[in-house]
């Protein structure tokens, strides 16, 4: 039985491979890619959205734009990772997937309300759009079986010192996402920065003999060169589709129940994730977090995806 999936996003070099591990693999099915404004702004990361889709051929999913910026305060985007158009490195043609009609939220509020069972969220993008769906539609929590979070850390952040860049750009969504009561998980940097994208990985994406794989081989050339310029990596960390595996396996991730506050007053450290992994607060746990990637499970995904997806 597939798990129903919205996915929410906001490509972004790995949002692209989340969108195609969602929706390859037969263990969830891939309801509705809904965009935010994050790497970049809301026009380009919907279109980036469609070129991907285009690209890897996923035309039965809708795609819908939602918010162009934070619940408060001025967008932040990271064109210094993603590049002007958000999806630096392969050239795209002109995307064939339509743009859907209704807004992101109100597509996820139709999705969830004609569920014949309670569906997934995998948001990997600022956590604008799911806010914005609990304050207008709260009595939706009940049709969200959980919502399994691309952000935070507990440890560094990246776009600031302490604070991850999904949870950076909109501190207050994520506070009232967390306040909401929903089944929440958090894949942070710290299982993510677990996920790097290896010059073996490279060679296995162009090895593909596909379109596909070469272009996920050039997204990934142009992420490994930013994440070497602005911080020293060796290699660039897949962050979001640690999330989308999570969902088809849960094995790919272990993970602990803690306490997690989102800081979103701190004059130095605005939207830090305080993860209390040894009960110091004394507050109640009321998340999930990942701490462990099993890369073998989760690369054998990430590549089967790539593979499935160019072939067909
Ligand atoms: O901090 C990494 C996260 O921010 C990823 O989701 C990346 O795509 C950006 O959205
Ligand atoms: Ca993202």
């Amino acid at each position: 039985m597939s798990t129903p999936l919205i996915l929410d996003c906001d490509p972004g070099h790995d949002d692209a491979l989340a969108i195609m591990l969602a929706a390859a693999h037969p263990a969830v099915d891939l309801k509705a890619i809904t965009t935010v404004a994050g790497n970049q702004t809301l026009d380009k990361t919907t279109l980036n959205a469609r070129r991907v889709c285009t690209l890897a051929g996923i035309t039965d999913v809708p795609v819908a734009a939602g918010c162009d910026r934070p619940l408060s305060g001025v967008l932040e985007i990271a064109a210094d990772v993603h590049g002007e158009s958000g999806l630096d490195g392969p050239v795209f043609g002109p995307p064939t997937v339509p743009l859907a009609e209704e807004h992101a939220v109100d597509l996820m509020h139709r999705v969830l309300v004609e569920g014949s069972e309670p569906t997934t969220i995998v948001a990997v993008g600022p956590l604008t759009n799911v806010a914005t769906l609990l304050r207008r539609h709260p009595e939706d929590v009940s049709r969200i079986r959980e919502l399994v979070v691309m952000g935070g850390s507990t440890s560094r952040g990246n776009h600031t010192p302490y604070a991850e860049f999904n949870i950076y750009v909109d501190p207050e969504a994520a506070a009232e996402v967390l306040a909401s009561g929903l089944p929440i998980t958090f894949h942070g940097l710290n299982v993510t920065h677990q996920a790097l994208v290896t010059p073996d990985v490279v060679a296995r994406f162009r090895g593909m003999g596909t379109q596909l794989g070469e272009v996920c081989a050039e997204l990934m050339t142009f992420f490994a060169s930013t994440y070497r310029r602005l911080w020293d990596f060796p290699a660039p960390p897949l962050h979001d589709p640690v999330a989308v595996a999570y969902v088809i396996d849960r094995s790919v991730v272990d993970c602990v129940r803690a306490p997690v506050r989102i800081e979103v007053e701190g004059a130095h450290t605005r939207g830090a994730t305080v993860v209390d992994l040894h009960g110091r607060m004394g507050w109640a746990p009321n998340a999930d977090v990942g701490l462990t990637l099993h890369r073998d499970r989760f690369w054998e995904l990430m590549t089967g995806a790539v593979e499935h997806l160019g072939r067909a």
